[in-house]
């Protein structure tokens, strides 16, 4: 099994450059100008860039969480993925309170095993820190290389741990080789806010957004990098949103300390005018919520300043039908958003193409990054001789629309309706496989492999 793909432009995190590349079996084989090789097949990338398969490192897929599910399985989830460029996704796995680790692990395990286009590892999120979750730590790292575990500063009495819990987990982490990732956002603050919108009678979407203000963020995120350096726990704050978040973690590099940060491509896109439409506003009902103008200007240059190192999605799809669980009542709709098929397309679209970021920039953040911080790479995240052959062969002049009737995944709205994108993904490869050639899917359900991951960066 061969792939020579001649002439396309190869970018990666370093490097812009005119090149063939040939793939054999599931790798990368050799990368050079004019490759005089035999091939069983060719690919003319003439016109396109190349640059490595996607890497989403926030994806929340079947997931059961405000009283329903996420709407994408692991199968519809990793589909669209691919449909979008991102070959490799990272999705959370939920510790019941009161219940072990290896419990939560085995029901993911059950609905994602065999179910998978796109391949796929997880997080272990810890909601529930005791001396028993304690002695699970070692062995998710070193048996099943889940490497990172998720915490909650939000969402009491559901995920939520307190700062007690966060220092002891920390310091097994560390202790460990693994890394403590957060949703960072002061819970009582927000479920006070809650409680008085809610006594006011001002239920509509907008008060959503009213009861996370930037500082329930920025707060929660100072804490949790105090913590942190206070352990020396490796960190990385997910989803960030907003200026105050962005200056927590610069001013703890003042004092030369390193967390990562992540944001999602609809805080660099969208804003908070969204929510005063009612009931639609409820499409874009996440948590953190989207935010301001100048929140979007303070993520771009974050990433240009190397404090954010990753866009991802944060991926957690409702139909409308779920999101209207909350008609009436802002605080019952089912938090999250789809967009693990738009990321890519997206981000060239508003970054590159428009002069943001560079071609180099993107790559990093969208695939290089992830790798490195989470222990995938060099197999993930990079065009090299070695490392699996997961590309994307992308149309950077290619123009589309951003359509429900359109998109693949599981969920009956985009909350990217109607956007204009230049570029699209023309084929993406998995593993030395075209897995998607020019929106046909062209493997099986199941081609998808869990990755596992080693142990965590402290630099990238
Ligand atoms: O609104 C969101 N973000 N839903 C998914 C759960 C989380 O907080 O990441
Ligand atoms: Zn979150
Ligand atoms: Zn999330």
């Amino acid at each position: 099994m061969s792939i020579l793909i001649k002439n396309g432009r190869i970018i990666t995190a370093s490097d812009d450059y005119q090149a063939d590349i040939l793939i054999k079996y599931d790798k990368v084989y050799m990368i050079g100008k004019n490759l005089q090789v035999q091939a069983k097949d060719i690919i003319d990338a003439s016109g396109m860039v190349i640059f490595p398969g996607g890497i989403d490192p926030h994806v929340h897929l079947d997931m059961p969480f405000m009283g329903t599910y996420s709407s994408d399985s692991h199968e519809t989830g990793t589909r669209a993925a691919l449909h979008g460029g991102t070959t490799t996704v990272i999705d959370f796995v939920l510790q019941t309170q009161g219940k072990s680790l290896r419990h939560a692990l085995e029901s993911w395990q059950g609905r994602s095993y065999g179910n998978c286009f796109g391949d796929y590892s997880f997080h272990m999120a810890v909601t529930d820190f005791n001396k028993n979750t304690k002695k699970e730590i070692a062995e998710m790292i070193e048996q099943e290389g889940i490497t990172s575990f998720k915490t909650f500063m939000a969402y009491k009495g559901a995920l939520m741990i307190d700062d007690g819990q966060m220092i002891d987990l920390m310091q097994e982490v560390k202790s460990r080789g693994g890394m403590v990732t957060v949703h960072a956002t002061n819970g009582d603050m927000i479920d006070k806010l809650i409680a008085k919108h809610r006594a006011e009678g001002k239920l509509s979407p907008l008060y959503h957004y009213l009861s996370q203000p930037e500082v329930t963020e920025a707060e929660a995120s100072a804490r949790f990098t105090d913590m942190a350096h206070y352990t020396g726990v490796p960190a990385y704050i997910v989803h960030m949103t907003c200026e105050g978040a962005v200056n927590a973690v610069r001013e703890a590099t003042f004092r030369n300390q390193k967390v990562f940060g992540e944001t999602c491509i609809q805080y660099l896109i969208l804003d908070a005018s969204l929510y005063e439409q009612d009931p639609d506003g409820a499409k874009w009902v996440m948590s953190p919520p989207l935010r301001e103008k100048k929140d979007q200007a303070a993520l771009w240059a974050a990433i240009n300043q190397g404090i954010v190192q990753v866009v991802a999605t944060d991926h957690c799809p409702f139909n409308w039908k779920q999101k209207m669980m909350g008609k009436g009542d802002f605080s019952k709709i089912p938090n999250g958003h789809p967009a693990i098929e738009n990321r890519m397309e997206l981000l060239w679209s508003e970054g590159v193409e428009k002069g943001k970021i560079s071609a180099n920039k993107y790559v990093e953040v969208t695939s290089t990054n992830a790798a490195k911080i989470f222990g995938m790479y060099p197999k993930k995240g990079c065009i090299a001789p070695g490392s699996d052959a997961d590309l994307v062969i992308f149309d950077p002049n290619k123009k589309h629309v951003i359509s429900a009737e359109t998109h693949h995944m599981n969920v009956d709205y985009s909350g990217y309706e109607g956007w204009e994108v230049k570029g699209k993904c023309r084929q993406v490869i998995l593993r030395g496989k075209v897995a998607i050639d020019e929106g046909k899917v062209k493997i099986k359900k199941g081609y998808g492999e869990f990755v596992k991951r080693g142990k965590v960066s402290k630099v990238v």
